[in-house]
């Protein structure tokens, strides 16, 4: 990387360079400290982050542990910088950088990852999963060679897209040769503090080895000078070594009073600060590039030019203990980081400017460090830079840290020298905080700074979808929202040349939404005009949300391929301004588990970058295909994830989704109570705003609840809101039709039943998906009074891929064999329910199995054994009792076959008793015995069953 002028010049710098003294004095728990983590990480892999104080030896003990690595590991170092801007994977580039060439033991998707996020290469940025999975490969690839050593400096300050990969890196170094050692300050807050790493605490030195390590430094000091130091110092090593130095002649000898006591660390900064004060100008300028820089770029020192310092000006700094060249890594080097906040500062501003110019121009190859030096230079708005940074934060918005592109862009406003340019790159700013980032207070601020200047159509169009987004966010307000942004759209549009700006695309994506809440068809007539009019300029992914959501049963079977294949497309991708619209359009066609891979990304980087609103949504989607696919458990994770980001930015209403998902599983799970209060408040909510979807999915959840209750009444009142018999026209009558059905089933209402799994059938759903397929059939069977239900169970039961659909299939299977064992066809309704039973145990829900059981028992089947190791098996001892029981032996006789008394026997087949939903001695046998070997005998008939009601 360097030049060749670099390495002639540096080659002087080495004569002038010298590092900090690197005895240590004491410390020796804490070296034991670290050759214990060093031999655990040798061996196994470990990690270890050390806190302390500034100025308490954590960059010391991190050399220590560098020179004691063991012979032949590579050890592998970065630091944080204060300073540098908040420039992706700087400190990532610094550590990998000398693995460069091992790059090569990568595959091509791995190696391309690295080369593009660490400059190497250009291209689309890797996704932050595909990058650590790079790293983490690298580094265990090496290691198998040889042992590895990571040694972090200063953690707090290295930049958030390198944290989080090398949070991943720490947490999976276990089984490979891979030591992760870093030092992060005491009371400096860190992204690596959630991730519960083991920690070490580097606690002031002790007594006696702070007087070693004065007396060593500094032999003349006066003895009463020596005590007073060594009480204001505190044990910390950096004060220890400043404090004398600080003092004049006299004071040294006790002939003059001390200064007055400071904070320890304030203190020393305004040490420090007489100390670069003294500087000769140039030296103090080179002193500020090298922090601003961050890198410690020994470029710095041979830049020509006007702002031109050289390897001279760093002389007098190295020789006032300031700054040196680390000969060891060639990098420009503060003596300590409260040096180089000192410095920033001591600078002026106009100091700074120039020192930021000079760097830009050493950052021609990377433009977001370059952007951000050009615009720390400006001293007045400048259209090249905001143009820069414009960029810069679309960069970052794709990138899934919505926070820093609203940042960006109003920096990129900030610098442009005419109001139209300003207007349009606020709205940018807007637009990501009301819709990405979920910011609605500071979206409410920046609509507020555009309404006073001028602005063109396209900037109006911005603004109105992101007041549009306010309005619906902030108040629900959904007519307000939809009023506003149809007269934007419709200004915009009408003077519109042929190419649709990305703006008029985004606002038709709200447009979207809004209609897709409100669910009513007053909403949709505007957005269909303007998707009309614009023709094939629609964006494709707008054209699949409204043809999967607007009327699924007539849109959405014509646009499935191309839904599919738009799915497929995301293999790669990471943008979620992509990933989520097709994600949307495929909620209501049970498309989410083809989209589970790009929303586990999208997951990742709005979690890791900022971006509340983003993660909110994809937390909500991703606990549907959850709940669906019945991982009801990951579900709650999720949604309670969701449901707190929420609160804690006030963004209630993007939270409906997850409060739905969260009474469903109530709802099935028997928690009613649960389901009631999640659904009270979405329709406290929804009603007085005339919220259609909401409205529909809390009645869809109380339906559900009804059904689980037995109260079919109920249920078929709720689930006929959610749509009439008949009725497909809405998204969520799919997802509630067997409800409907069985409900009305059962609620004595056959004709309508048969009617809503008419309209099913006709409709041509089953198309659309295997779970639509599933419940077409399941309803029209659950409907059929006559013999050839069962037929239409059977080709239910046998569509393929429908088992995804757990919850579902098992509510067909147990609706299956209920109707069997009212034909007396015990042993086949007793393969329905068994696995039935299976499913609704195994999701927890509660009614439901409790149904299927009590139908088994019908069957003549107490428990099935299939059913008790699903469940909670015997212990090894119940087992061996319980057999003997089964036997014939009495309790007495078991306690002296083994050796225990009669009471703990006694205990033991209680416990047994209950695992097998048993309660006599008489039933022991049939409920252990192989199913097969079982002979089946009718149980005293139950009563019969509701069906027949
Ligand atoms: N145990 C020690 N013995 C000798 N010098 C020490 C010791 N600990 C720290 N120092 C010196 O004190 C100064 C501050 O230490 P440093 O490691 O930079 O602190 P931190 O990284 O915790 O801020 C350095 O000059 C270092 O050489
Ligand atoms: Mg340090």
């Amino acid at each position: 990387m360097h030049t060749r002028s670099t390495v002639v010049s540096l080659d002087r710098a080495d004569s002038v360079s010298r590092g900090p003294d690197r005895d240590l004095v004491g410390r020796d728990g804490d070296l034991q400290v670290i050759r214990e983590f060093l031999d655990r990480a040798g061996d196994h892999g470990d990690c270890l982050v050390i806190f302390g104080e500034p100025g308490m030896g954590k960059t010391m003990l991190l050399d220590t542990a560098a020179e004691a690595a063991p012979d032949g590991a590579r050890v592998l170092r970065a630091r944080g910088v204060q300073f540098e801007a908040e420039l992706c994977y700087s400190g990532l580039h610094q550590l990998l950088l000398p693995l460069h060439e091992d790059f090569s033991l990568l595959g091509g998707a791995h190696r391309d990852a690295l080369d593009v996020a660490l400059g190497f290469a250009a291209g689309e940025a890797p996704s932050r999963l595909v990058l650590s999975n790079a790293a983490l490969t690298l580094l265990q690839a090496v290691a198998q060679a040889r042992p590895v050593l990571i040694v972090l400096d200063d953690l707090p300050w290295l930049d958030r897209a390198s944290l989080a990969v090398l949070g991943f890196i720490a947490r999976r170094v276990g089984g490979g040769r891979i030591g992760f050692l870093a030092a992060s300050r005491t009371g400096e807050e860190s992204f690596f503090d959630r991730l519960g790493l083991p920690e070490h605490e580097l606690a002031p030195l002790h007594p006696d080895e702070a007087i070693m390590l004065i007396q060593a430094r500094f032999p003349a000091l006066a003895p009463a000078v020596r005590d007073r130091i060594l009480s204001e110092a505190q044990g910390n090593p950096l004060a220890l070594l400043e404090l004398p130095l600080a003092l004049s002649r006299p004071q040294r000898a006790a002939l003059q009073a001390l200064p007055p006591v400071l904070p320890l660390t304030r203190r020393l900064r305004s040490l420090f600060a007489s100390k670069v004060a003294k500087l000769p100008i140039a030296s103090q300028q080179l002193l500020l590039m090298i922090a601003l820089d961050g890198r410690g770029d020994p470029r710095i020192l041979v830049q020509q030019g006007t702002h031109s310092v050289s390897v001279d000006d760093l002389v007098p700094a190295e020789q006032a203990g300031l700054a040196y060249l680390d000969t060891r890594t060639r990098r420009l080097t503060f003596r300590h980081p409260l040096v180089c906040a000192q410095v920033v500062d001591m600078a002026t501003v106009q100091a700074r400017r120039s020192a930021h110019a000079a760097l830009a121009a050493l950052t021609a190859d990377q433009p977001d460090r370059q952007a951000w030096h050009l615009a720390e230079a400006a001293i007045e708005p400048d259209e090249h830079v905001a143009g820069l940074h414009e960029q810069a934060a679309y960069r970052i918005l794709r990138r899934g840290d919505a926070v820093g592109s609203v940042a960006t862009f109003r920096r990129a406003a900030e610098l442009s020298p005419n109001n139209l340019e300003r207007g349009r790159r606020l709205a940018g700013a807007a637009y990501i905080c009301a819709e990405a980032a979920g910011d609605l207070k500071q979206a409410a601020q920046l609509l507020a700074e555009i309404d006073e200047i001028d602005h063109d159509p396209n900037t109006s169009l911005r603004a109105a979808t992101a007041a549009a987004y306010l309005a619906y966010r902030e108040e629900g307000d959904i007519e307000t929202a939809h009023r506003l942004l149809v007269a934007a759209i419709e200004q915009a549009t009408r003077g519109q040349g042929p190419h649709p700006p990305p703006s008029l695309h985004d606002a038709l994506h709200c447009l979207w939404s809004l209609c897709n809440q409100g669910a009513r068809a007053d909403l949709w007539k505007p957005l269909y005009r303007t998707m009309d009019g614009l023709g094939a300029d629609v964006s494709p992914a707008l054209e699949l949300c409204v043809a999967t959501t607007a009327d699924p049963v007539r849109g959405a079977a014509g646009a499935l391929d191309r839904l599919d294949a738009a799915i497929e497309a995301l293999a790669h991708e990471s943008d979620p301004g992509r990933i989520m619209p097709v994600a949307h359009a495929g909620v209501f066609v049970d498309r989410l588990g083809g989209c589970r891979e790009p929303l586990l990304r999208v997951h990742r980087s709005a979690r890791q970058g900022r971006a509340p609103a983003v993660l909110i949504s994809v937390l909500s989607l991703l606990s549907y295909d959850d709940f669906w696919s019945g991982q009801w458990d990951a579900a709650k994770q999720k949604l309670h994830e969701a449901i707190g980001l929420a609160e804690t930015h006030s963004l209630g209403t993007v939270a409906t989704a997850p409060q739905h998902v969260g009474a469903l599983i109530a709802a099935a799970r028997g928690d009613y109570d649960t389901t009631r209060a999640l659904t009270d408040e979405m329709l406290r909510w929804a009603l007085p705003r005339q919220i259609g979807a909401i409205q529909r999915q809390a009645w869809a959840a109380r339906a559900l609840g009804a059904l689980g209750r037995g109260d079919f009444e109920e249920a078929y009142q709720e689930a006929s809101k959610v749509s009439k018999p008949g009725d497909l026209g809405n998204p969520h009558a799919l997802w509630c039709a067997l409800d409907l059905v069985e409900a009305a089933v059962r609620s004595g209402r056959r004709s309508e039943a048969l009617r809503h799994a008419r309209s099913a059938h006709e409709s041509g759903i089953a198309s659309l998906s295997p779970r639509l397929a599933l419940v077409t059939a399941g309803a029209t069977a659950m409907a059929t009074a006559d013999d050839s239900a069962l037929r239409l169970y059977e080709a239910a039961l046998a569509i393929p891929g429908a088992d995804r659909w757990q919850f579902d299939m098992a509510r067909v299977r147990l609706a299956y064999g209920e109707r069997l064992r009212r034909a007396r066809a015990y042993l086949e309704s007793r393969s329905q329910l068994r696995p039935a039973l299976d499913i609704f145990e195994r999701l927890g829900a509660r009614p439901w199995a409790d149904r299927a059981a009590q139908e088994l028992r019908a069957t003549g089947q107490s428990r099935p054994r299939g059913w008790v190791s699903a469940c909670v098996p015997l212990t090894p001892q119940e087992q061996q009792i319980a057999d003997l029981a089964a036997a014939g032996l009495t309790n007495k006789q078991i306690g002296a076959r083994l050796f225990l008394s009669h009471r703990t026997v006694g205990a033991h087949l209680h416990g047994a008793y209950r695992k097998l939903g048993i309660t006599t001695r008489a039933a022991l046998r049939d409920a252990l015995a192989p199913e097969q070997a079982r002979e089946f005998c009718p149980a005293g008939e139950q009563a019969d069953d509701a069906l027949s009601a």
